[in-house]
C-alpha cells in the first residue's frame, strides 16, 4: 500500500479480532516509524511503551475515559514525551505516523486521548514513566474487526487557495 492509500484509507478501528496477536518485528516496525516522525529542532522527545500483556491493557482500559476498547486490543502503544515547548505536536506526529503504519500493515488502530485528560497522570505512572514526561497518547492495535466510515468533510470545504 502506497503512502497516499494509507492515509486516504486510515479510520479510527475499535474492534479487534480476538485472539489475533500481532508478531513484535511488526511492532518493531510500526514504532520505527513513530520515531521518523517530524519534531521541533530535532529534539525527538518520546518514548514508546508497547503493552501486549492482556491484564495491563485492561488496567489501562478501566482508567481511561473513552478507552475501553484497549482491553481487548493486541497490544496498545503509549506514546510519552519529555516535558518542552513543542511535546504535544512533537508525540502527535508521531502517533499519526503510526496510526498510518499500522493501517498500511493491516492493523487497526485508534489515537486515545493522553494529554489534557485527567488520567494522563496516573496512566504514565502506572507505566512507570519518569514524572519529567507526558503521556500524549495511547493506540491500541489490533487486526480488525469492524471499521467505521465516520463522515470527512470535503475537500472543497476545507481547501482554500491563496487567501482564505
Ligand atoms: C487528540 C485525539 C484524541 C482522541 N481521543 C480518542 C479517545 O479517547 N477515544 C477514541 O475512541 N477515539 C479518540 N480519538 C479518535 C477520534 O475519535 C477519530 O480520529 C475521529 O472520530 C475521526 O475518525 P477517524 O480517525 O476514523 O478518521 C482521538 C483523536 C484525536 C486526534
Amino acid at each position: 500500500m502506497d503512502a497516499i492509500e494509507a492515509l486516504r484509507g486510515r479510520r479510527s478501528v475499535r474492534a479487534y479480532e480476538s485472539g489475533n496477536a500481532i508478531p513484535r518485528d511488526i511492532l518493531e516496525t510500526i514504532v520505527d516509524c513513530g520515531r521518523l516522525a517530524a519534531t521541533a529542532r530535532n529534539i525527538q522527545p518520546w518514548e514508546f511503551i508497547v503493552v501486549t500483556k492482556p491484564e495491563t491493557l485492561k488496567r489501562i482500559a478501566d482508567i481511561t475515559e473513552h478507552g475501553k476498547h484497549i482491553a481487548q486490543s493486541a497490544a496498545c502503544i503509549a506514546v510519552v514525551c519529555e516535558q518542552g515547548r513543542y511535546y504535544v505536536e512533537d508525540g502527535a506526529a508521531a502517533t499519526q505516523n503510526i496510526l498510518v503504519a499500522a493501517w498500511a500493515l493491516g492493523i487497526g488502530a485508534c489515537w486515545v486521548a493522553g494529554d489534557k485528560k485527567a488520567y494522563a497522570d496516573q496512566l504514565r505512572d502506572l507505566l512507570d514513566a519518569p514524572d519529567s514526561h507526558k503521556l500524549v497518547s495511547l493506540i491500541p492495535l489490533g487486526y480488525p474487526e469492524r471499521v467505521p466510515e465516520p463522515n470527512k468533510r470535503p475537500l472543497d470545504d476545507v481547501l482554500h487557495w491563496e487567501q482564505y
